[in-house]
């Protein structure tokens, strides 16, 4: 029989792994991953200085291992004793959940068993877990039901270096937490205490008067609370000296070249610019995933839905290039879809907010598009107006955001300014809490027994003119007296609910008026960030599918509507406007059992406007002759947003509940009301108004 030659290229595959199955295989990737990672090689090194000291902070390049590696470190190596835990805060929600799904991955364990994670309306935790992700507003909260902490012996404070509110307040805390913790101790194992005659320990007869509320704490067995500050950026020194003079160390990162590029001119529209840029290294660069730095999830969708378009247009074999998003109010379930590689031969373009920039890691990125701006918080303590506003990025923040091509290999990143508008930005941003509303932090401060805010050790102080201001805030809702003193019951049910001050106060009325029902869905459904989602592939069909639930009375009473309705049909609903109905459903009954455990519920309807009202009260706005409407309280014109079922309202008495500042100045979610009220309601305060 003749030979045959054969023709053409056979592919062959290397037989390895073909015995194993699947989640072996995918173990051993990961371990191999793992060590791989630069902080392996000092694992024992890191561990050691932990032990050696109580306050130690690190700082290591993004990508380096620390937030999903550290952790685990410490639990190997004998911190869990005593069914102790290990806590990591995170700033961001998202980080939270993701890197906690990573790490229980990596430990071959299912989710909420010795890895879990806690973030507001969702614990998914168990007796068992060791290693918990929360987020840093997620401990303060626990800080009031645990003061010391004593579940835990090691707090990891990542990502430090974002100096977010919850941060910088939950710092101050450890600090006191730590202090009074280790005194405990030393009172307790010195010669100094007296014994009863069974031999149990009786307090010091002057012991700190703050170690007495450590009897609370359940008996449970207190250790030294150990704590690890994370930081990307380079200057730990802030931290350093605030845990006075506190050790840090330096985790070197894989970092490779990155070339940066500037435009020649500026740019007015860094959407377009951004959308130009993708496609042109598309065609000229080689190979590689391209992160995009954009602001929000309209902006997200938005150049997500032009990308498509563009794609339509280029002949089929151009076409090799897939959009992923990332950005907070992703559904959990679709988050991980970032991490997921592009499909053989593709270009995976990632749209994502400033999450990229240093809380998650996302592999495979080469090209960095850096438009130079983020949203940010900023508060006027005068006007008391707090606003979500698209600002500049720093130095700082620029350096980090370009370092994301130069993971795996050399880089580039393209900034959409030019470099002169480089030299002009700040070197570092400025912490939140020199910048946001503080009536949240102060009721927490106030619940957790901190007296006087004034004098409080905070990292940063922030300004008495915005701490009086949220002080007033919180007298005018009733959480504290005119001598500054929490009230109770209203002010201590108002810090135990993970919620603006004034949404708690919107349960506390909504009782009061016998509408709780009504104003759980209502405070659910503000508190997750835009209940509309309205994507703009959809926008005519989401737009219709609202107008259904108009309620002539405002956005506040649609919500409700909406909900209500929601729950009845809510497959039909959720398909026919894409909304993420689950989440808000799931924080509505989060809600319902913490009113229930306040015993706040079990009432019949009344009226909800008047609650709305009373909550929103310092938020009422008068239409003004031009049809523009002033808010009362910081008399700033203000227009009615589009989004809002009221835009074309005539009514000359409304309240509001948000505030955005774009081109224009803009309210959100409003409901009408009778002006006469304003006065009945709350007289205190429009008394003051005549
Ligand atoms: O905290 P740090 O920025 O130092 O790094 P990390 O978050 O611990 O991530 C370490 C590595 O794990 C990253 O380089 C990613 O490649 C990988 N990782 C991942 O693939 N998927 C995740 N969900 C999280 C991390
Ligand atoms: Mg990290």
């Amino acid at each position: 029989m003749a030979e045959s030659v054969p023709n053409g290229n056979l592919s062959f595959k290397n037989n390895r792994n073909n015995n194993k199955p699947s989640f072996v295989v995918r173990r051993e990737k990961l371990l191999e991953q793992r060590k791989s990672l630069s902080i392996a090689s000092v694992e024992r090194r890191l561990v050691e200085e932990v032990q050696k000291h109580d306050v130690l902070i690190i700082v290591g390049e993004t990508g380096s291992g620390k937030t999903t590696q550290i952790p685990q470190f410490l639990f190997d190596s004998g911190f869990c004793g005593h069914g102790k835990t290990i806590g990591v805060t995170q700033p961001r929600r998202v980080a939270a959940v993701t890197v906690a799904k990573r790490v229980a991955e990596e430990c071959g364990v299912g989710l909420g068993q010795k890895v879990g994670y806690s973030i507001r309306f969702e614990d998914v935790t168990s007796s068992s877990t060791r290693i918990k992700y929360m987020t840093d507003g997620l401990l303060l909260r626990e800080a009031l039901l645990d003061p010391y902490l004593s579940r835990y012996s090691v707090i990891v404070v990542d990502e430090a270096h974002e100096r977010t509110v919850h941060t910088d307040v939950l710092l101050g805390l450890l600090k006191k937490v730590q202090n009074v913790r280790s005194k405990y101790i030393k009172d307790h194992t010195s010669a100094g205490h007296k014994r009863a005659s069974n031999g149990t320990i009786l307090e010091k007869e002057n012991a700190d008067p703050s170690i007495s509320v450590l009897k609370q704490c359940q008996g449970r067995k207190l250790s030294p609370l150990k704590l690890v500050i994370m930081s990307a950026s380079l200057d730990a020194h802030i931290f350093s000296e605030y845990f006075g003079g506190a050790k840090a160390v330096r985790v070197l990162g894989r970092q490779f070249p990155v070339d940066v590029f500037y435009t020649v001119d500026p740019q007015t529209d860094y959407l377009d610019s951004a959308i130009v840029t993708i496609f042109q290294i598309h065609s000229e660069e080689a190979p590689g995933d391209i992160l995009v730095f954009l602001t929000g999830q309209e902006e997200i969708e938005s150049v997500e839905k032009q990308i498509h378009e563009n794609l339509q247009r280029l002949p089929e074999e151009k076409r090799n290039m897939k959009t992923v998003t990332i950005f907070s109010s992703l559904p959990s379930e679709q988050q991980m879809r970032v991490f997921a590689p592009a499909p053989a031969g593709f270009r995976k373009v990632i749209l994502a907010t400033n999450i990229a920039e240093t809380s998650v890691t996302i592999p495979g990125i080469k090209y960095v598009i850096d438009p130079g701006v983020v949203k940010a918080r900023s508060y006027d303590p005068v006007k008391g107006m707090e606003s979500l506003i698209i600002v500049p990025t720093s130095k700082a923040q620029a350096i980090q955001r370009s370092g994301r091509a130069g993971r795996e290999g050399p880089g580039k990143c393209f900034r959409l300014y030019p470099e002169s508008e480089y030299e002009k930005l700040e070197d570092s941003t400025k912490p939140e809490i020199k910048r946001c509303n503080l009536s949240n932090v102060i009721l927490q401060l106030k619940a957790l027994g901190v007296d006087d805010i004034f004098g409080f050790d905070f990292i940063e102080k922030p300004s008495r003119e915005a701490i009086k201001k949220s002080l007033e805030e919180l007298i005018l809702l009733g959480a504290l007296s005119d001598e500054l003193k929490l009230s109770d019951p209203v002010g201590r049910q108002m810090a135990r609910l993970p919620l603006d001050p004034v949404y708690s106060k919107a349960l506390i009325l909504g009782s009061q008026f016998k509408c709780l029902d009504e104003m759980l869905i209502a405070v659910a459904m503000l508190s997750v960030e835009s209940m509309f989602y309205e994507p703009r592939e959809k926008l005519d069909l989401a737009r219709t599918a609202k107008k259904c639930f108009a309620s002539s009375e405002g956005d506040h009473l649609t919500l409700i509507n909406f909900l209500e309705s929601g729950a009845r049909k809510t497959s039909s609903i959720a398909v026919l406007c894409d909304m993420p109905v689950t989440s808000t459903v799931k924080s509505a009954d989060t809600l319902n059992k913490w009113a229930f455990a306040f015993r706040l519920a079990e009432m019949t309807h009344f009226s909800s406007a008047d609650a709305l009202l009373l909550l929103f009260f310092l938020n009422a706005a008068l239409k003004q002759p031009d049809g523009t409407y002033r808010a009362l309280a910081s008399g700033e014109v203000v227009q009615i947003h589009p989004t809002s079922v009221l835009f074309r309202t005539k009514a000359d008495c409304i309240v509001f509940n948000e505030f955005v500042k774009t081109t224009n100045k803009y309210i959100r979610n409003i409901t009408i009301i009778d002006g006469f009220w304003l006065t009945e309601l709350a007289p205190h305060y429009y008394a003051k108004q005549d």
